[in-house]
């Protein structure tokens, strides 16, 4: 087992528990002993079918419908109430059990509750083990934008039981793939690498590959979290790929692509524009997209590369109507760049829209 220690200013720290069986094992109630006065988990429908023993029946558990459409406000009054139904009070806590959507919702909802609740994640996806687990950042989403309301709140605790990843579709474990090669990209050359030699025992599900995988992504997240949780620079960086991949997800159609496959071809783009603007050489590029091509991410999307261009335009990421992308100067080194060329911006989305 593996524990990262996250420390957030005003006393705001937290542990990460990286391992496998760690609740899967135990229970969710051995996990949670002592915390809290009462607990409200929240799951979705795929995960409580599969982790039905998980859920002693005197938990209380909201189960919602599972999918990024789901990630909506009328979900966030459903736990509210939930948690008013099962007498949740100040000293509560919500226990996130699931991926992204999940986690991001149960968190939103433990911020506004009663004014702000506890609440514990317990991430069963890749994705949401490396990524929106950690961090604090909560929310939904609006028909208009992805991720356009929400709030900043940390967790209490953070358990990620790594044979979760057994019973995850392979097209969900290619979105944390997705995730963990931006990490790489961004930050650690070292983890680069060792995701060049260790490809194969990720996508042959190696739960004692991904635990030193997964405790460095998080320890790499913490670490630009610690210092800038608010994202007033740094953490920034962190949406390497994003600008371009929320796009493509609009344009294609929200559930068209998962988020993480998004962010793959996002991360193309972003690379693309890298070398044409002289930041970055051909071949750091090679290496990024053989590694998205050895997680098997897909290339390319159907859409008019101007149609993209201009959602990027809504991102909440643009300000004032200006872009600010995430652009790579070689593997673990990026820089965050203002108002880019809208011509070489339009080329690199070009490259990578099929009709
Ligand atoms: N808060 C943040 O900092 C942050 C960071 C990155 C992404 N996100 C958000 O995360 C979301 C994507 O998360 P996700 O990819 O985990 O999606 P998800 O929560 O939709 O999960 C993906 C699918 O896998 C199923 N599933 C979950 N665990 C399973 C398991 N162990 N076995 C089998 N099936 C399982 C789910 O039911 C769902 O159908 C997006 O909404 C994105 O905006 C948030
Ligand atoms: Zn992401």
């Amino acid at each position: 087992m593996k524990k990262i220690a996250v420390d957030i200013s005003h006393g705001k720290s937290y542990q990460i528990l990286i391992g496998e069986g760690i609740v899967v094992e135990k229970g969710l109630a051995a996990v949670l002993c002592g915390r809290g006065s009462s607990c409200l988990v929240v799951t979705d429908r795929n995960v409580a079918g599969l982790y039905k023993k998980l859920l002693p029946p005197k938990m209380r558990t909201l189960v919602l419908p599972p999918g990024e459409k789901e990630k909506k406000f009328s979900n966030i009054e459903r736990i509210c109430r939930g948690a008013v139904e099962s007498g949740l009070d100040r000293g509560s806590q919500v226990v996130a059990l699931g991926g992204g959507v999940v986690g991001d919702m149960a968190g939103f909802a433990a911020s506004i509750y009663m004014r702000g609740v506890d609440y514990v994640q317990v991430p069963t996806t890749v994705l949401a083990m490396v990524d929106s687990s950690v961090g604090g950042k909560t929310g939904v989403d609006l028909p208009e934008g992805k991720n356009l309301v929400g709030t900043f709140w940390q967790p209490a605790a953070v358990f990620a039981d790594t044979s979760f990843i057994r019973t995850l579709p392979a097209r969900e474990i290619r979105c944390g793939l997705a995730e963990i090669i931006k990490y790489g990209v961004i930050l650690d050359p070292r983890l680069f690498s060792a995701l060049e030699k260790g490809m194969k025992f990720l996508l042959a599900c190696d739960l004692s590959v991904y635990e030193k995988i997964i405790a460095r992504c998080c320890r790499l997240k913490a670490d630009v979290v610690e210092k800038d949780e608010k994202e007033g620079g740094l953490r920034a960086i962190l949406n390497y790929g994003h600008s371009f991949g929320h796009a493509v997800e609009k344009v294609a159609g929200f559930g068209k692509f998962s988020h993480g496959e998004a962010v793959g071809i996002g991360m193309r783009m972003a690379a693309k524009f890298a070398v044409a603007s002289g930041m970055l050489s051909p071949q750091e590029e090679r290496r990024q997209n053989g590694l998205l091509d050895m997680a098997g991410l897909p290339k390319s999307v159907k859409a008019s590369a101007e149609k993209i261009y201009s959602a990027m335009f809504s991102d909440k990421k643009a300000r004032a109507g200006r872009l600010r992308i995430v652009v790579p100067r070689a593997i673990g080194r990026v820089e965050l760049l203002d108002s880019p060329d809208p011509g070489r911006v339009l080329s690199a989305i070009e490259a990578y829209c099929s009709p």
